[in-house]
């Protein structure tokens, strides 16, 4: 279950905020229901399948949204909701899997479809009211199901068709109740946007106050709740954006009661630990503790060649540098951290039922458990471009704000084989000139990751007159574009740009003499080489 404690705190003090709850039955896409609902200024939050109609009257939700499913509604001990959600008297709207329910449980019936369909569909809307108000006669949505409501009893209609599926889209009679089987929440159904704001506004009849950036009042008002007047917290800085909002808001909360422990462990990009320190000390005057820890992750990993044992190798000794700093911090009962919404429900903490997906990820999420910390979490209820939103109204640089992610064992998971510092070096050099040439080129934004990655291998070169093995590395450069890093493509660049970031490698990077780009796509590959 979603631990509502932060939530709550926000609510201090306020009138409740309109709320569009999802009632998550495992869809991939039920994440980006909430972020569509939330465009719309309604906040939204996924909520377990099985949440009761008393708990859903105590968060005075304005209208609740069914998700889509793996599950096959027909299935023993398929999830399902309380009937009495719809006796509730908000607006429901199901979707896929969750129009299936609300049909099944209202007198429908659903059956496995004689033909399955999947991407883009034709749709024939035969009443462009309710949640199809507002739209043409015929448009294309995108569908994923085999399964398909086949009898709708006599509380529905069957509002729209496709080819395959006469019971497209239906509403009830007399309640508010609408199902579409298609998605109106990927891109891929253009219409999607018109249709969620139809449901958010014109049936849930929603204002749309709320705005991310207000967060930050409300959040600063619940860390200084949180802390109390004379306690310190510590924050672990890593540079990214999650933590580095994190840090902003509570300095912004406490000031100086704030400390901030930037772990440099040698496996960063070019200038990181310089970067961290202008911004937070410089600009911000955050008490910034930077601790050199080169040497010593540097002499644990010598040698190491397998890709998990550098990873626990990092992941323990950074836990074993933050612990001995955080020792000397007195006063100290709080550690802050940049757990975002998706860290919640993937984490395993989200919906009941949900995929949950288990971060093996190294970060300071491994600290309070050992130490003793009690969290705070400003983030917790924010996507990574909210978060996003956050930062640059709170003023952080957009450096800062639009870094791309960079993984905790750093650059230790982008060498092939053992890490040296000649290595690291090499690396730094080549992943420098990429990011320079992206940046020039307006690529930088565009893309979700951006990074070379060595991989040392002989390769011969034509160096002046004669062959050379001087260059004895190959550099893959890896660009990725992705929603939620769960799913990943590779980027379709310019050539000129290619050329460009391959030229200069070659050029000034003596020591890399070959440079090839990836093209694979996670599944099955991973982002990371390692
Ligand atoms: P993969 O390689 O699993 O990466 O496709 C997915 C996303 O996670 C990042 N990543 C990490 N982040 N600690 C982190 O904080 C890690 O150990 C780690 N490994 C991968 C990766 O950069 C991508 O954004």
């Amino acid at each position: 279950m979603i631990d509502r404690a932060p939530s709550a705190q926000y609510r201090n003090g306020m009138t409740p905020r309109e709320t569009i709850a999802v009632l998550d039955f495992g869809s991939q896409y039920s994440q980006l229901i909430a972020r569509r609902v939330r465009e719309h200024h309604v906040f939204s939050e996924l909520l377990p399948p099985h949440t009761t109609p008393q708990r859903l009257r105590e968060l005075g939700v304005r209208g609740l949204i069914l998700s889509g499913g793996p599950a096959s509604v027909y299935e023993p001990g398929a999830p399902r909701c309380d009937p009495g959600v719809f006796d509730l008297g908000v607006p429901v709207l199901g979707i896929c899997y969750g129009m299936q329910i609300a049909c099944q449980l209202l007198g429908g019936e659903v059956h496995a479809g004689q033909t399955r369909e999947y991407g883009r569909v034709r749709l024939h809307i035969r009443q462009p009211a309710g949640i199809l108000a507002h739209l043409p006669p015929e448009i294309f949505v995108w569908m994923s199901h085999g399964d398909a409501v086949t009898a709708i009893g006599d509380c529905f209609e069957s509002i729209a068709a496709t080819d395959a599926c006469p019971v497209a889209a239906v509403r009830h009679k007399t309640r508010p109740v609408f199902g579409v089987q298609f998605h109106p929440e990927v891109t891929h159904t253009p219409n999607g946007e018109q249709i969620i704001r139809n449901f958010v506004y014109e049936i849930c009849g929603c204002r749309g106050e709320w705005r991310v950036e207000n967060l930050i009042d409300a959040s600063v008002q619940a860390i200084r709740t949180q802390v109390g007047p004379t306690d310190r917290v510590i924050c672990g800085l890593s540079g990214g954006v999650d933590s580095s909002v994190t840090a902003a808001l509570l300095h912004r909360a406490i000031g100086d009661r704030l400390v901030s422990i930037f772990v440099d462990n040698g496996l960063c990009r070019r200038r990181e630990a310089e970067m961290v320190e202008l911004t937070f000390r410089d600009h911000f005057g955050i008490d910034l503790r930077v601790i050199d820890a080169t040497d010593r992750f540097l002499s644990k990993l010598a040698g190491v060649t397998d890709p998990q044992q550098k990873r626990q190798i990092i992941g323990h000794e950074f836990i074993e540098v933050f612990k001995q700093e955080a020792c000397k911090i007195h006063g100290a009962r709080f550690l802050a951290q940049g757990t975002i919404y998706p860290d919640v429900i993937e984490s395993g903490h989200g919906p009941a039922g949900h995929s949950a997906v288990i971060k093996s990820h190294h970060n300071v999420g491994g600290l309070p458990a050992e130490l003793g910390f009690e969290l705070v979490e400003p983030l917790r209820e924010l996507f990574k471009d909210e978060v996003r939103l956050v930062g640059e109204a709170i003023g952080l640089p957009e450096n800062v704000v639009w870094r791309h992610p960079f993984p905790g064992p750093g650059l230790a998971v982008r060498i092939a084989g053992a890490v040296t510092r000649a290595r690291l070096e090499l690396l730094r050099s080549a992943d420098e000139i990429l990011l320079e040439e992206l940046t020039a080129a307006g690529w930088y934004r565009k893309v979700a990751q951006a990074f070379a990655v060595l991989v040392p291998v002989a390769s011969v070169g034509v160096m002046g007159d004669g062959r050379s093995y001087e260059g004895e590395h190959l550099c893959v450069i890896r660009l990725v574009e992705s929603r939620d890093f769960m799913t990943a493509d590779w980027v379709r660049i310019d050539y000129d740009v290619l050329a460009a970031v391959g030229n200069r490698i070659i050029n000034e990077v003596p020591g890399i003499n070959r440079v090839a780009y990836d093209v694979s796509s996670k599944p099955p590959s991973t982002i990371e080489w390692q």
